[in-house]
């Protein structure tokens, strides 16, 4: 670069102590948003030209530059390293400079790094929200395809951990679609806030030239401008509710992730994960882990950690920039890789997992799941809840006194804790009909979830 290595040389007379430049360049992981920058870049040059700031010579110039310098990084897959260059911006700059001349020096114009930064991050988690909302519908795709795949299956329903009442495995797959659909809803409202343009904040103030920042907008796809300079290139809230919304997602993984690892252990049964997706024990030759599962419940924690380092970094800035909020790049970056490949692996496991319908069955009749449903019962012949509550109550104690089920008892012990009950009992207390019982929108009724299932293709498809 002529005169001076770093952007600001006219100023200064001594040269940074390299301890200094080591921790101020951010070039080693910022030059992720090289594409971003290049393309924002590229508006601003045009910008620059319909406001007669530069000739059409020179906006061809440093158009058609800075395109080669793309091709040229997508063509070498070293063309990052060995750089001095303090960050992306000054990268690309003097690259610019390096491959059309003084020319080049003219596409700073009336911007400053400020805007700049912020224009080319938003631009880059704008196509990275998008990947991601690809991928959590991939993860709902599979969460169906194994629904309908064992749509007749029943598992024990939890509450405390303790079988509660049976559920259509179906249902607890649909649980989870329920959950990303909310989480792409959250990340569709957070793209709406990421689609601002800063540029033509400036530094801080605003651009002194006459650029048209609308037009800049529409080239680069963003919704509107930004109503404030100040608050355009200090605004980080784009990216700290982004890490929010992934972090939810990430605890949406990290539950489904733990109700697997539960549901395939021996003790439960309910699941057996694919050979490709598991691991063994190093010591022990019989074991088989769900290491994948492990790590998407672990994973949770990295994106949790960023959020609360994004929210503390932000605390307490003065307006506007401040070389604090640099910091930001890390945090998002691995909230991005890790929300992407968490989501396809837990796709892969979704995908590799099948369910022992058996077993399932089984857990589903024993521990008196029924419980509620006789009492329902008496409920509909006339008993207070309360009433009937206690009653199946005394009849569940008995039954674990005889060491058998509601609907092993014979009527005449039934009788003999609650006189109202009849014959008919036994039928209430098949474990279709508590499935089929519970038939209110959002319930585990085959019906229901039949309708839920069709309506989540048609979701999916739409
Ligand atoms: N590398 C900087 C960042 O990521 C770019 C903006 C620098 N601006 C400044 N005034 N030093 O935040």
């Amino acid at each position: 670069m002529s005169k001076s290595e770093n952007l600001w040389g006219g100023r200064f007379t001594e040269k940074p102590h390299e301890v200094f430049t080591e921790f101020n360049d951010s070039f080693r992981f910022d030059r992720r948003l090289f594409t971003a920058d290049i393309r924002g870049s590229i508006a601003h040059a045009l910008g620059l030209e319909r406001a007669r700031i530069i000739t059409r010579e020179e906006a061809d110039a440093i158009v058609g530059g800075l395109t080669q310098l793309a091709a040229d990084a997508a063509l070498h897959s070293d063309y990052f390293e060995g750089s001095a260059a303090e960050d992306v911006h000054s990268f690309i700059e003097a690259k610019l400079v390096e491959a059309i001349g003084d020319t080049g020096r003219k596409l700073h114009t009336g911007r400053s790094r400020n805007d700049q930064v912020a224009t080319a991050f938003r631009l880059w988690l704008r196509e990275e929200v998008d990947e991601i909302d690809a991928l959590a519908r991939d993860l709902q795709a599979a969460l169906v395809d194994i629904a309908e795949g064992f749509h007749e299956a029943v598992i024990p329903g939890y509450t405390h951990l303790q079988r509660a009442q049976p559920v259509l495995f179906a249902h607890w797959c649909l649980a989870y679609f329920a959950m990303l659909r909310r989480d792409r809803e959250r990340l569709a409202d957070v793209r709406r806030r990421i689609n601002i343009l800063p540029l033509g904040s400036a530094a801080l103030a605003g651009t002194s030239f006459e650029i048209d920042r609308a037009a800049i907008a529409a080239e680069l796809g963003f919704d509107s401008v930004s109503a404030n300079s100040l608050d355009a290139v200090s605004d980080r809230d784009f990216a700290i509710e982004f890490v929010g919304a992934a972090g939810l997602l990430m605890a949406h993984l990290s539950r489904l992730a733990e109700d697997m690892i539960i549901y395939c252990t021996s003790e439960f049964g309910f699941l057996k994960l694919g050979d490709n997706v598991s691991s063994g024990s190093s010591l022990m030759p019989q074991k088989k882990n769900p290491d994948a599962l492990e790590l998407i419940r672990g994973k949770a924690a990295r994106v949790f950690g960023h959020h609360a380092a994004l929210l503390a970094l932000i605390k307490g800035l003065p307006l506007a920039y401040n070389k604090d909020m640099q910091e930001d790049k890390e945090a998002v970056f691995d909230t991005v890789d890790t929300v992407k490949i968490t989501l396809r692996v837990a796709a892969i496991v979704v995908e590799n997992t099948i369910v022992d319908e058996e077993r399932g069955r089984e857990a589903a009749t024993s521990g008196y799941l029924n419980a509620t449903e006789l009492a329902d019962h008496l409920v509909r012949s006339g008993m207070p809840f309360r009433t009937a509550h206690e009653a199946v109550g005394r009849l569940v104690l008995l039954g674990l006194k005889e060491n058998r089920e509601l609907n092993e008892l014979s009527l005449d012990e039934m009788r003999s804790v609650v006189p109202e009950l009849d014959e008919s009992v036994f039928e209430k207390l098949t474990l279709e009909r508590t499935l089929a019982s519970k038939s209110a929108a959002g319930g585990t009724s085959p019906a229901r979830v039949a309708e839920a299932l069709a309506a989540a293709r048609e979701y999916l498809n739409g």
